[in-house]
Order: C-alpha cells, then sequence, then structure tokens
C-alpha cells in the first residue's frame, strides 16, 4: 500500500492498527507529531477535572459506577466544594474546568444551571460538562446558563456492541443523537471510545475512527480499556471476548496508534493524553501520548477525599495525589518534552472553523 493512500482508507487503516513494520510504525508517529504541530501547535492545555458525583443510575457492563455495584462508597460534592476545586483551576492558571459525574438525579438542571452560571461569572473559564445522556432540555438550559463544551463518549460504533455494554431504558436517545443535538444547541462536542473493550472488534475500531472524522468532532478522548473486577465484562471477560484473531486487544501500543490516526482523520481537534494512558504506563504514558498526536491534559482537581471512589476502573492515575501535586506533575511532563502550557481557554480550532 502507497503511504499516500486516502487516510480514510480501511486497509490503511487496518495495516496502520495492526502492522509490526518499524518503518510504518515510525512513519504514523511522525506524521501524526506533524499535523499536531501543524495544526494545533507546541501549546498543551490544561483541563481541571472536578468529578463531582460518583452516584449513576445506569448499568454499564464496563464501568465500576454503575448502579448495582455496592462495594463502593457514593459521593456527591456541594456547590462549595465545587467551587473551592473551581478556584483551584483559577490559581493553578488552567483554561477550562471539566464537571465530570455519573448519571446522578441529584444533579438537577436548576442546580446545574445554577453553578454553571456562578462559574462563568465570576471566574474567566471556559466550562465543560461530563454528565452523561440527559434530556435535550436540561442541554439546552446549561448552554443557555453558559456552559461552553460537552463530553459524552459514544463508547463504541457498533450499535451491537454498545447495547450489550451499555443497556439503555426503553425511550433513551442514542449517544450519536444526543452528539448531534449537542452541536446543534452550540456545544462545541467531544466524544470518543475505549480501545480492546471485550466483543470490540478490528472492524469496529476502524468504524470508530472513520465516525470521528464523520461527526467532525471537536474534542476525541481514547484509552485502554480497564478491566474492573465489580463489573460485568471484569467478572469474566472471555464470555465478552471476540473470536480472538478478531478482538482489539487494550494495549499501550494500540492506544498510540489509535491517538496518531485520530489525528491524521480530524486534524484541528484537540485530542488528550487520557488518565486511562497514564494508568497503564504511569512513567510515561502520556507524554508519549503528546508526542503522538495528543496536545491536552485534564490535571484531576477533585478533592482528595473524593478521589479514589471515583473509580471507573481500578488502579486510576492520580488518586493518591493532591490538585497542586498532580498541577505540578503535569508542568514537569510538559517542559520536559519541550512543549509548553497553553494560555487561554483553548478552543477548538475546528469549531471556530466552522464559524460557530
Ligand atoms: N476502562 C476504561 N475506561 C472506562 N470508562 C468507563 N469505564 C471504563 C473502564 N473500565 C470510560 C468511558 C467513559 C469515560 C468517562 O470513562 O469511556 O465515557
Ligand atoms: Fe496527578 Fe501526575 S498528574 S500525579
Amino acid at each position: 500500500m502507497p503511504v499516500d493512500a486516502p487516510i480514510t482508507d480501511r486497509s490503511w487503516l487496518h495495516q496502520r492498527l495492526t502492522s509490526d513494520d518499524p518503518a510504518i510504525l515510525d512513519d504514523l508517529w511522525q506524521r501524526a507529531d506533524a499535523c499536531r504541530r501543524a495544526e494545533v501547535g507546541d501549546a498543551i492545555h490544561l483541563r481541571g477535572l472536578i468529578e463531582i458525583s460518583n452516584h449513576c443510575t445506569r448499568h454499564c457492563a464496563y464501568c465500576g459506577l454503575h448502579v448495582a455495584n455496592r462495594a463502593i462508597q457514593r459521593y456527591c460534592m456541594d456547590d462549595d466544594e465545587i467551587m473551592a476545586s473551581v478556584a483551584q483551576a483559577v490559581d493553578f492558571g488552567y483554561g477550562t474546568v471539566v464537571l465530570q459525574a455519573g448519571e446522578d438525579p441529584r444533579l438537577t438542571k436548576d442546580r446545574i444551571s445554577a453553578l454553571v452560571e456562578r462559574i462563568k461569572t465570576t471566574t474567566p473559564l471556559a466550562v465543560t460538562l461530563s454528565l452523561g445522556e440527559r434530556h435535550e432540555e436540561e442541554l439546552r438550559a446549561w448552554r443557555s446558563a453558559g456552559a461552553d463544551r460537552y463530553l459524552l463518549r459514544f463508547e463504541t460504533s457498533n450499535p451491537d456492541l454498545f447495547e450489550r455494554i451499555h443497556p439503555r431504558p426503553p425511550g433513551a436517545p442514542d449517544r450519536l443523537t444526543l452528539l448531534r443535538s449537542l452541536r446543534a444547541l452550540g456545544y462545541e462536542v467531544g466524544s470518543g471510545v475505549m480501545i480492546g473493550i471485550p466483543g470490540q472488534r478490528w472492524d469496529d475500531l476502524i468504524d470508530d475512527l472513520l465516525t470521528f472524522r464523520d461527526l467532525d468532532l471537536d474534542m476525541i478522548g481514547v484509552g485502554p480499556w480497564l478491566s474492573h473486577p465489580e463489573t460485568a465484562i471484569g467478572a469474566d471477560p472471555a464470555a465478552w471476548m471476540a473470536p480472538a484473531d478478531q478482538q482489539v486487544p487494550n494495549t499501550e501500543d494500540l492506544v498510540y496508534r489509535v491517538i496518531a490516526l485520530t489525528r491524521l482523520l480530524c486534524p484541528a481537534a484537540n485530542i488528550p493524553a487520557t488518565s486511562a494512558l497514564a494508568t497503564i504506563n504511569t512513567v510515561n504514558g502520556r507524554e508519549q501520548g503528546l508526542q503522538r498526536g495528543a496536545n491536552i491534559l485534564m490535571p484531576n482537581l477533585t478533592p482528595i477525599t473524593y478521589r479514589a471512589l471515583y473509580q471507573i476502573y481500578p488502579g486510576k492515575a492520580c488518586i493518591d495525589e493532591t490538585g497542586t501535586q498532580c498541577n505540578a506533575c503535569m508542568r514537569g511532563r510538559i517542559g520536559r518534552i519541550g512543549r509548553h502550557v497553553g494560555s487561554g481557554r483553548g478552543d477548538a480550532p475546528n469549531r471556530s472553523r466552522r464559524g460557530a
């Protein structure tokens, strides 16, 4: 296959995902890094992540926060606790706070609207919400209150696999529909998938990559699926696996390949080096992600008392560190690879290009 085959060509993508040829991989890393530099530059934007509630009403077969998991203690931060973490984001010079939670009915339309308004009127921060599948009227109200961005991974583009891993109450809209509504409401839209979840086949992963491009996403987060023993899949992964020659592995190497291909397919998107990647390589997973296409880091600002309880998967990076420690750690990592921290909000170049 010539190197200049169209990047949307399935066999070109398949080869980049699976080949062991060092020349093909070197070319992929170099092209992804050059594309990242040309499209979004050397700045790395920091998004302060506040995990505001670990309650969830859903039954996801992969996530440790699922409603039937009685082994975790549940929490929901109050507004003053959240605002204290928001103040840290300002102190640390972050451009964005991300408010993330399970699907928690305590986080009502009015409560989140008031909170967003409070952050937007008292700080210069961009506000990203990541609160799961919510009603259109809630999403509209939060956008009117000033929320800038919304993160909702579609997890897999294979509808059958999605139904299996993500049981849906009758009448719930599918995630691709929700992502289109978010776009129509004027949000910057982020999504992504897990890599190597049992049942995911190579063809699914190629579809995921092409879907990133079709949706013209502003932010794309990918990370390895990590087995959580208190989940349906984690309890018996073998039962969920695709045939061995088709099952995608949840390896570190494959995460880099997907990050690099995502950069080539969606040149102007913001792409984080995720905590799940940092979890499988605590030494320099994030750095390698940043050198193979990524341009965003999400330092954790969740108060230390709650961090360990937000256990979507075990062994999550940064569980024992404070916000101050993560801030220093991230800046050190950025400096050591010769990049710099971005100033301002770090809006997606994609969105300005669309004329939003
Ligand atoms: N391993 C890796 N990622 C996970 N997520 C949820 N559970 C797991 C897991 N066991 C990811 C999902 C979700 C995001 C917040 O975390 O992609 O959208
Ligand atoms: Fe949290 Fe390094 S970013 S300890």
